[in-house]
């Protein structure tokens, strides 16, 4: 029988769980397959989550990593990238007995996806590795790969029994995202995926779930009696949600073509954001009740026409950022005939009790002025100001900003006196920052959700009804945009094209300049 408040699967039900939260969940007996194993994603944020989740002890101490790619490497070549990847990018410093032991246990299989004596050797290394370094048959398959490879490897993993699970064992699939490029792909994806896993195994990364201050979304509304109570129409305004970047496309021309900021960004982390930021509170931190919540939210979140008027999209010319000349995305190499957006805005609205009348102001975009991720809750003002209008007037709106990065906190904005004789008042902010509360710096997303796959705990990856829900929303944008012309242009460093300003200035609001 399972201890009270732990599911077979390894879930802990925090309700029910009687163990101390303080006390660091480690992962029992596993390997991981990584396919896509030389691509940017995997050197970048996998193998450096890998040892950071080794070098803080939460990894079995047998724990193996078997990358998979078209490489005549053996397993040394491969250790070497991956230690590679780790000395550039890993969170924690670099240790040789971490780096030693985690060492012992990688692996390499070369080998196209369609080679099938490629997945016959990638069978024995695997249960090489369950008698060898006591991996038990528990593995996660994680496709870092483009998704028009998914169904041949997932053929692959039906066809050899590595997909299937004996007694106790798990077997789980990591899918990252673009989980599909409209509704209609994302059906065929997911059904193509659950011929193979069931629902319960499959993992879909949305690697915002895993920072720190997306999480932190619902501590703040669902641990205090301060802001739920004004968390709706009677006293919100509108919603702003922004992920701006500064960055170009960084080489990625090749996967952003043809996918966009709308399928990139808003399809995912920005609708993930507003259902954390808009649903109802769970009955408990269960995935079954968390998702339940954002599945209802995100059933009730609708576009508000005409599109011409409440959607912008742009794409990025020359211009300078960071006192640096940066070119226009259509001279990056790969991308000169493409009509792909590379900001992407839209306004939503949640069409429940709670949120009637409440715009959602959605925006993304590469090369804007400066890198900034927030959810900003911007208040009604007060019905009534006993002040003369000259002592307002610098008075804005009531804010509650969520900072998700790079200023990771909460930022309050208020009126306040201003010392003198006269009775002015003017906006002032209080802030809480994680790095100034806080001693202990924050994980990666990507140790967090490695760590979850691991442990088999699925709070944090969307269900496909909620991927499925989000394209639903998306798509006649998507298909309204394909019959116009082509995006607005905007300079590298601005905050976007004309259209983004007239569309919220139409709602009578204006964006925020964070
Ligand atoms: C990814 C997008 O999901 O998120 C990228 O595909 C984007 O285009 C990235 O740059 C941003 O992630 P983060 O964690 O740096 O905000």
């Amino acid at each position: 029988m399972n201890a009270p408040g732990r599911a077979s699967d390894g879930w802990v039900n925090p309700l029910l769980d009687d163990r101390d939260k303080r006390l660091p969940r480690i992962a029992g007996p596993c390997g991981v397959i990584v396919f896509g194993v030389t691509g940017d994603l995997s050197r970048k944020k996998l193998m450096p989550a890998i040892y950071d989740l080794a070098a803080r002890g939460l990894l079995p101490p047998g724990f193996a990593l078997v990358g998979f790619a078209r490489r005549e490497w053996d397993n040394e070549n491969f250790a070497e990238l991956v230690h590679d990847a780790v000395r550039e990018h890993a969170r924690t410093p670099f240790r040789e007995e971490i780096w030693a032991r985690l060492s012992e246990g990688i692996r390499f299989v070369p080998g196209s996806f369609d080679d099938d004596g490629a997945f016959d050797k990638l069978t024995s290394v695997v249960s090489d590795l369950d008698q060898e370094r006591g991996t038990g048959g528990n593995h996660a398959f994680y496709l870092s790969i483009p998704p028009a490879m998914f169904p041949v490897v997932l053929k692959q993993l039906a066809r050899t029994g590595l997909a299937t699970r004996d007694g106790d064992q798990w077997r789980r699939v990591v899918i990252e995202k673009p989980f599909g490029h409209d509704l209609r792909s994302a059906r065929e994806l997911n059904e193509i995926v659950s011929d193979v896993f069931s629902e319960e195994s499959v993992f879909r990364i949305d690697h915002y779930l895993g920072k720190e201050t997306v999480q932190n979304i619902l501590a703040l509304r669902f641990a205090n009696q301060l802001y739920e109570p004004i968390w709706n129409s009677n006293y919100v305004d509108h919603v702003q949600i922004t992920m701006a970047e500064d960055i170009g496309l960084a080489g990625r021309a090749g996967y952003y073509d043809g996918i966009g900021a709308a399928r990139d960004v808003i399809q995912n982390h920005l609708l993930q954001l507003l259902a954390l930021t808009a649903m109802e509170e769970p009955l408990c931190f269960s995935p079954e009740s968390l998702r339940g919540e954002k599945i209802k939210v995100l059933s009730a979140t609708k576009l508000v026409e005409p599109l011409d008027e409440t959607t912008a999209r742009g794409r990025y010319t020359a211009g300078w950022q960071g006192g640096t000349k940066v070119i226009g995305v259509l001279e990056e190499p790969g991308f000169q005939d493409s009509t792909t957006e590379t900001f992407a805005a839209v306004t939503l609205n949640v069409d429940t009790r709670r949120w009637a009348g409440v715009p959602f102001f959605l925006r993304t975009g590469k090369r804007l002025g400066r890198r900034v991720t927030e959810v900003a809750v911007i208040f009604k003002r007060a019905p009534h100001l006993p002040f003369e209008k000259t002592m307002t007037t610098e008075l804005g709106q009531n804010a509650l900003v969520i900072g998700i990065q790079p200023d990771e906190g909460v930022t309050i904005r208020f009126g306040s006196k201003v010392p003198g004789t006269a009775m002015e008042v003017r906006d002032v902010t209080m802030d809480f920052r994680y790095g100034t509360a806080f001693t202990e710096s924050s994980p990666e997303a990507y140790e967090r959700l490695l760590l979850d796959v691991l442990l088999g705990a699925p709070s944090l990856f969307p269900v496909n009804a909620e991927v499925e829900l989000s394209w639903a929303i998306l798509d006649p944008v998507l298909e309204h945009w394909a019959k116009q012309d082509r995006p607005e242009p905007y300079a590298a460093g601005t905050w976007g094209p004309s259209g983004a300003d007239r569309m919220i200035a139409g709602a009578g609001r204006a964006w925020r300049r964070p």
